[in-house]
Formats: structure tokens, sequence, C-alpha cells
């Protein structure tokens, strides 16, 4: 059985005080309204990681993840933060290779494979992104740009270690836009990138590994999305802001 995740992205958005209201509101619904098997991760900013997983506390069905970290593990880099020093924190999960990574500071394969590395190293999960952006899929070029993607971050990994990672799919044609894959369009995806990994690591460990779908997800659609066969879960964005609404996102799973 692979694990169910939802992943909210809160990117660059919210003070302290707001952080810290949507992490309550959001903890006290799933401890009321979520079933167990449903892991939520809340992907805060930097100075929001630890606040926010002490209002978590102890409850075990949330935890809190990094949206970035250095392929350096110490140094004179900055402004960048470590993973290590998420480590230190107690952080579990990290996200690499978001597509806003990759366009507004460019992130690319190989960067990306050192970061999944360095994470790895530090124990953290990392959860990977990859997905193409319109252009790309109007010359129906989609799946060999996300088959690329994934060969050149990840398939350097051994078949234990790939285990460890979550791979999300974002094409970034749906990503704030309000356009959603549809759920055929998602599962198609998510079967290739699936099909890809049995090719290198076989078809038991492939079924081991979460596909999380991400791109304008909402409480409108995400039932649809989540009952795709390789669709294991959400990496939301705008919505993971609205403690309501994605709780519903939640609860859809
Ligand atoms: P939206 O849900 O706002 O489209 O963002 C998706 C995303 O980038 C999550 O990482």
């Amino acid at each position: 059985m692979r694990a169910k995740i939802v992943a909210g992205n809160w990117k660059m958005n919210k003070t302290l005080e707001e952080a810290n209201t949507l992490t309550s509101e959001i903890s006290g619904m799933v401890a009321d309204e979520v079933r167990g098997d449903v892991k939520v991760v809340l992907c805060a900013p930097f100075p929001y990681l630890l606040p926010v997983k002490k209002l978590i506390g102890d409850q075990t069905r949330i935890v809190v993840g990094a949206q970035n970290c250095s392929e350096h593990e110490a140094g004179a880099y900055t402004g960048e933060v470590s993973a290590p020093m998420l480590a230190s924190m107690h952080i579990p999960y990290v996200i690499l290779g978001h597509s806003e990574r990759r366009q507004y500071f460019g992130e690319g394969g190989a960067l990306l494979a050192k970061k999944v590395d360095v994470a790895l190293k530090h124990n953290l999960t990392p959860i990977y992104c990859c997905g193409e952006p319109l252009e790309v899929r109007e010359r129906n070029e989609h799946e060999a740009l996300v088959k690329k993607q994934v060969e050149e971050s990840l398939f350097h990994l051994d078949a234990e270690t790939i285990k460890k990672i979550v791979i999300a799919y974002e094409p970034v044609w749906a990503i704030g836009t309000g356009k959603t894959a549809s759920a055929q369009q998602a599962q198609d995806m998510h079967a290739v990138i699936r099909k890809h990994l049995a090719g290198k690591y076989g078809q038991a460990i492939a079924d081991s590994i979460s596909i999380l779908y991400g791109g304008s997800v909402n409480a409108a659609n995400a039932k649809e999305l989540f009952a795709c066969a390789d669709v294991d879960g959400g990496l939301v964005g705008g919505v993971s802001l609205k403690s309501r609404e994605f709780v519903e996102v939640i609860k859809s799973i």
C-alpha cells in the first residue's frame, strides 16, 4: 500500500500570526475529521517551520516540510538553508525541484540531483517535483520531458534509496491558474512516471512510490483526481492557505 499524502505548499505567503492561525485551524480540523491513514504535510516558509511544528505538537497525522534546501551542507552561502539544519529541527520533508525554483532560480536536473542526495543523507524525504510547461504539452513532448526530469535527478539512486522519494507531478500550466489537469491527464502522466520507475527499478518498487498531483487542486476537483489509480495524493498551493477548503481537499482522498 502506498502512503496517501496531501501536502500544502504555502510558498512565500502569510505573516507569523497568520501562519499560526492557519496551523491551529488545520490541526484541529484534521484531528476531528480526517481518517488516520492520510499524512498531511504543511510546507511552510523557513522562518515558520519551528513555530508551526510546535503548534502541531503530538498530532502525528500532520508533519512539517520545507520548500527547498541548499545542495551544500554548510559554509559561506549567505541566505541559504541546509539539509542538516532542517534535520536538526526534525523537519521530515522537503520539496525539491518545484517549477517556481526551476523557472525563477534556474534550478535544473544536475543541481536537483545534488539536493536530493544531501536531503536523503540527512534523512529528509524529498518531494521531488516534475511537470511540463504549456508549450511542451502543445508540442506533445510532455511525457518525454517529465521522464527526463525524473531520470536526471533521481535515476542515480539505488533501488533501496528511490523508495524514500515522494514524486509530485505538477504541470506548470495548471499551477496557480485555476486550470487543473483533467483526471485523465493526471492519471496518464502518473502512469507514465510509474512505468518509467518500473523500467528502471522493477514493478514492486515503482508500486511503492507515492506520486502526488499538483496544480489548481481544490475542494471541487480533488475527489476525481484522487480517485485515479496512480494518484496518491496532492501537492496543494493556493487552497492550502485556506484552512476549511484545504481540509476538504484532504478529506477527498
Ligand atoms: P496551486 O494549487 O496554487 O495551483 O499551486 C500548486 C503548487 O505549485 C503546489 O506546489
